[in-house]
């Protein structure tokens, strides 16, 4: 036996001793071949369809989805090395506003890397709520997809809350406007009305604390509820498979 293949053995023992990999491994490929796996076969294959449903090509909506949102982490987490949370409202420009600045006009490529951040945004929404669409009238949220669907009402409304989080933060004049009617809308509610007011904008009024609380859950805190919600709902097209569509 060869250095190598005794330097692989002794790193795979020392770690199946601790974590088990072989029965890890051996559990999931049993599992992985008792689910109904319609992967290898095309649905037109598995159902013996002769024509190609007219519908099809909607049927992408829910991966452009995907890929938008694989487009927006990329450029999010370029973007995330030069933004500074600062909304002090004191300081003219504020910290946020110069950084926005820095971006358009001196980072190389940066005004691309934004521009594909901001136009990937409006596709993501639109692809989402065109993959809701194609959903409802196909009736794909019926039994068994219940449960589905109603992950999916909770990605629309994260996806659309993402959107609204991430057009405060450059805090330039339409974010401030955008950012009075949000908190207005919240302070107007009943009962709830300021804790929500504090919990989203940071306070009662818009301060710099509102861009600080705006920035976290648009880099922190939607993107581990979102991957996660995204990675529920690819699970479970997978185990159920795709609805069919007649
Ligand atoms: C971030 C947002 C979303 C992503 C990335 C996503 C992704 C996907 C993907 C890749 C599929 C496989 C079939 C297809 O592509 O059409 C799918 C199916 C499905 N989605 Fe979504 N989706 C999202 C939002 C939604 C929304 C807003 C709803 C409804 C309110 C929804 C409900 C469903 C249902 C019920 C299925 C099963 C459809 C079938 O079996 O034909 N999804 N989703």
């Amino acid at each position: 036996m060869g250095l190598a293949e005794k330097a692989f053995l002794w790193a795979f023992s020392w770690l199946d001793t601790r974590f088990r990999i072989q029965d890890y491994w051996g559990m999931s490929k049993d599992s992985y071949h008792s689910m109904h796996r319609q992967m290898p076969l095309t649905h037109a294959e598995k159902y013996k369809l002769r024509i190609i449903w007219y519908w099809y090509p909607l049927y992408c909506l829910g991966g452009i989805s995907f890929l938008a949102f694989i487009i927006l982490v990329i450029t999010g987490t370029i973007l995330g090395f030069y933004y500074v949370p600062g909304g002090d409202l004191e300081s003219d420009p504020t910290p946020a506003y110069a950084s926005m600045e820095f971006i358009m006009l001196e980072l190389p490529f940066g005004y691309i890397i934004r521009s594909i951040h901001h136009w990937t945004t409006h596709f993501m929404v639109a692809a989402v709520f065109l993959h809701m669409c194609r959903v409802y009238f196909t009736g794909a949220y019926r039994n068994p997809r219940e449960l589905n669907w109603l992950i999916g009402v909770a990605l629309m409304f994260f996806t659309i809350f993402f959107g609204y989080s991430g057009y405060l933060l450059p805090w330039d004049s339409l974010a401030f406007g955008a950012a009075t009617i949000g908190i207005n809308m919240a302070m107007a509610t009943p009962l709830i009305g300021e804790w929500v007011a504090n919990a989203m904008f940071g306070g009662t009024t818009l301060t710099g604390q509102t861009v600080v609380r705006m920035y976290f859950l648009h880099v922190f805190v939607l993107p581990v509820i979102v991957t996660a919600l995204i990675l529920a709902h690819l699970f479970i097209v997978w185990v159920q498979g795709i609805a069919e569509p007649h």
